[in-house]
């Protein structure tokens, strides 16, 4: 057992460890690409960073273990990245990427902090427009998650590889909560017989996942400004899908059931819907042995459950879990929900969902 001091002088120094400035700088990857220890000079070179700057940075890494120091044959000091460490702080890691997620609390913190401080009194929600840089990183994210494995491993995973066959002769797919299009536009340049529509109410967001469509020469990708608290009263969704995505976006809502009502309505009889959570416990005391519980709670507070808490929201939080999610679920109408291991991809659930008949 580790003295409690101990443990705080622990969480100080990993807490102030500015990971998130390695990999947003991208010190990280090119120290990777180097491969051997390097001088200040010569990183700051590669880098085309300020030395001084970097020398401070470089201090917090060697004493946090994350860089290895040692001299050169001319007595230079010199940084060396471990392979190892590499192979989860940089951008080649892939779906294994931690290191984008080390700017996540940095970037909460920037856009909320002060916010949420109020919001402790009055339980109100916190604006979505608090947070301006929150959709270009969560593309980051997207990248990181989706690149390699959403077509190769996830979507033949769903309904035992008939929504891939399905897929490559032409259905209708939505992606809701799609953001900047990362998800989707992925999966309109795999499947180019199939339709897909993105929806989400952020405008930006859409403006630039159209924007990227149109770069990626993709002629089956559309976007449209949505609530989607509202698609169930909307007769031009109705029973017009076959497949609807929700990746990470039910727990933002300040409406779910509304949503998650709506969702139903699109899909045509038959129809799936896969609806992509965090993997979690309804009740803390089944997450106590979480591996990311901590990291993920301070997520919710600072973004998740707050946003959903605007307009007079539910305010689920990130950590709604499985049961809470489960039950959602079922009031929504859906006559079938699995929930299943997404391959590859420990920290999520995948909900799939269907509805038989759908009045
Ligand atoms: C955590 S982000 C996930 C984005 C994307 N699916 C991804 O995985 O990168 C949640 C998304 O839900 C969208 N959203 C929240 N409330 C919404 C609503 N009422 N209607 C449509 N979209 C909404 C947000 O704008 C945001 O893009």
């Amino acid at each position: 057992m580790i003295d409690f001091s101990d443990k705080i002088v622990q969480i100080l120094n990993h807490g102030a460890l500015n990971l998130g400035l390695g990999y947003s700088l991208k010190i990280f990857d090119v120290m990777d690409k180097i491969g051997e220890p390097a001088g200040l000079e010569a990183l700051a070179t590669a880098t085309t960073l300020d030395s001084r700057y970097l020398k401070e940075w470089l201090g917090i890494m060697v004493t946090g273990k994350i860089i290895t120091l040692s001299a050169n044959n001319q007595g230079e000091e010199t940084y060396y990245l471990p392979k190892a460490h590499a192979d989860v702080l940089t951008r080649r890691a892939g779906n294994g990427n931690l290191g984008v997620y080390t700017q996540e609390t940095p970037l909460l913190t920037v856009s909320a902090m002060e916010a949420i401080q109020k919001k402790f009194s009055t339980g109100e929600g916190v604006p979505f427009s608090n947070y301006p840089r929150f959709q270009a990183f969560m593309s980051q994210l997207s990248n990181a998650k989706h690149k390699q494995v959403l077509i190769r491993d996830f979507l033949p995973s769903v309904d035992k590889g008939r929504l891939v066959e399905r897929l490559k002769q032409g259905i209708r797919v939505c992606d809701l909560g799609c953001g900047e299009g990362v998800a989707l536009n992925l999966m309109a340049g795999a499947f180019p017989n199939s339709r897909f529509l993105g929806l989400d109410n952020h405008e930006k967001a859409i403006a630039i996942a159209k924007n990227s469509a149109q770069n990626l020469n993709l002629a089956n990708a559309w976007f449209k400004v949505t609530d989607a608290a509202q698609i169930k009263g909307d007769n031009s969704f109705f029973q017009k899908f076959d497949y609807v995505t929700a990746f990470d976006a039910i727990h933002d809502q300040s409406h779910p059931l509304e949503v998650l009502k709506g969702i139903r309505t699109m899909l045509k009889p038959g129809g799936f819907f896969s609806m992509i959570d965090i993997k979690a416990a309804t009740r803390l005391k089944n997450n106590l042995d979480h591996p990311m519980g901590p990291f993920l709670y301070t997520v919710s507070l600072m973004h998740c459950m707050p946003v959903g808490l605007n307009d007079k929201g539910s305010g689920l939080g990130m950590m709604w879990g499985r049961e809470q999610a489960e039950k959602l679920l079922a009031r929504a109408g859906f006559d079938r929900v699995d929930a299943l291991p997404i391959p590859n991809d420990p920290f999520n659930l995948h909900f799939l969902c269907q509805t038989l008949n759908n009045k």
